[in-house]
């Protein structure tokens, strides 16, 4: 059915002012100071009309880095894509990009048919992935072609997680070089995976068990170094690198002094280490286990760092890497030892609400630029744009229609993710997703859900890292 939103006060990552928008086969085909549904060819019966006056209209929001299906430290993810779409809409968010997964010994093009087998039928949200390379012998490189070749233009790297995911410095420069050839950005998680090893070895050791041992395990000299070794063989190789969850002040300026040098790099935070800081992994009761994550929640002095970082947009985008596992079952199989805790802190649903209540709220961030982190930039970087990412003529009618004035908490009771806790429990909430829409319908009123599950498409992406 046709859209007509009206009197919204558009936000894009550069613009701020008031008109209609209206909306016919999936697309925005008309922007204009006043749209009056008689002008429409069609009866007011068959147009879906949103009164917009008092809210901002904002483009859809894009999660850059979220985790859905994860086989991770011997348990999976407690979401799907039924639960995660939910939970993604009701936060505003339309699109996400999901980071594949597989293990060492799986053949990667069998690991991207089983991510998008995930994915279709469940999904409500838009949605794309990143292909993560844990291994890279002669053996697959091909299938990294064929992958790119059906639409994924973005790889991931782990440089950390010693003997689960992290690649060795031989396949991390081939893979830097196949990128560069084929224009494909290269996401990182930069954090040195041998040092953590030692690190987490030895506080074991003196007995330094429990979940505030994991941020001592993992300075952030550590991250510092990852970051400064993947721009380092970006210089070689050419490739255009993008680091991601990038937690505090010592890696943004590995990242800035890189870019400085000329080396493409682009620079992701989270919303949890921007608002959260290593205290809450010291919480008694093993609840510390809920805020443990990686790289680990810092000094709280990082979050100025950041909050600052992207109001001068030397950061680039705010993703989620939402990671959830539950605390009953799965982040208690970490008791006896922190380095067992499955890392994530779930996200998905709050992102774009924490951004708003303690960033746009709090004066860190004005609304283009809280835009243009939780939009424009994912979309223009992993090559969206402009059909997601902005809302003009010809892009896909994902609308966010956000009430700025709602108040209220976040709380699990509120949260369509499938995990047993949420991180923000009893936090205030300033302003909510009112209306969402995907490439033109109705996906969420309010909070609810009165969309359809499973009209979510697989978007194909070309490389544009050339
Ligand atoms: O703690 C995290 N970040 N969990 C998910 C895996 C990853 O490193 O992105
Ligand atoms: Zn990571
Ligand atoms: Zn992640």
């Amino acid at each position: 059915m046709p859209l007509l939103v009206q009197n919204g006060r558009i936000i894009t990552a550069t613009d701020d002012y008031v008109a209609d928008i209206y909306c016919a086969g999936e697309t925005v085909t008309r922007i204009e100071p006043r749209i009056s549904s008689e002008t429409l060819p069609h009866g007011p019966e068959e147009i879906e009309i949103v009164d917009a006056s008092g809210k901002y209209v904002f483009p859809g929001f894009i999660d850059p880095h979220v985790h859905i299906y994860l086989p991770f430290m011997g348990t999976y993810a407690a979401d799907d894509y039924e639960s995660a779409s939910k939970a993604a809409l009701a936060g505003g968010t339309t699109t996400l990009i999901e980071m594949i997964c597989p293990g060492p010994n799986d053949e990667p093009m069998d690991a991207f048919q089983t991510w998008r087998s995930k994915a279709e039928g469940l999904a409500s949200v838009d949605y794309t992935f990143h292909m993560s390379v844990v291994g890279f012998e002669e053996r697959v490189r091909e299938q990294f072609r064929h992958i790119v070749e059906q639409g994924v233009s973005s790889f991931k790297v782990f440089l950390a997680y010693k003997g689960a995911l992290n690649l060795s410095d031989e396949h991390l420069f081939a893979v830097m070089k196949m990128a560069r050839e084929l224009g494909v950005i290269v996401t990182a998680h930069c954090e040195n995976a041998d040092a953590i090893d030692a690190m987490q070895k030895s506080l074991l050791a003196d007995g330094k068990t429990g979940p505030e041992w994991h941020g001592p395990s993992r300075p952030p000299v550590v991250e510092a170094d990852g970051v400064h070794h993947l721009c380092s063989f970006a210089e070689l190789t050419g490739a255009h690198v993008y680091t991601v969850h990038t937690s505090c002040d010592a890696a943004v300026r590995q990242a800035l002094a890189a870019r400085h040098r000329g080396v493409n790099v682009w620079i992701e935070s989270v919303a949890p280490h921007l608002v959260f800081d290593e205290s809450s992994a010291s919480l008694p009761n093993f609840e510390g286990a809920k805020y443990v994550m990686s790289p680990p929640l810092r000094h709280k002095a990082n979050q100025d760092v950041l909050w600052n970082a992207i109001r001068s947009r030397s950061i680039s985008t705010i993703g989620t890497d939402h990671a959830p596992f539950n605390f009953r079952g799965q982040k208690d199989m970490g008791k006896s030892a922190f380095t067992m805790i499955p890392n994530g802190i779930p996200t998905l649903q709050e992102r774009v609400d924490i951004v708003h209540t303690r960033g746009v709220s709090e004066g860190r961030i004005d609304l283009q630029t809280m835009v243009d982190a939780c939009s424009t930039q994912a979309a223009r970087i992993f090559g969206l744009h402009p059909r997601k990412g902005t809302i003009q003529v010809g892009g896909d009618a994902d609308l966010v229609v956000y009430d700025p004035h709602y108040r209220g908490t976040f709380s699990l009771k509120n949260s369509f993710s499938k995990v047993d806790y949420n991180a923000y429990e009893g936090w205030e909430q300033k302003g909510r997703a009112s209306v969402v829409t995907v490439r033109g319908e109705v996906q969420v009123r309010d909070g609810e859900f009165v969309g359809t599950v499973g009209r979510g498409r697989f978007i194909g992406r070309e490389p544009t890292h050339g």
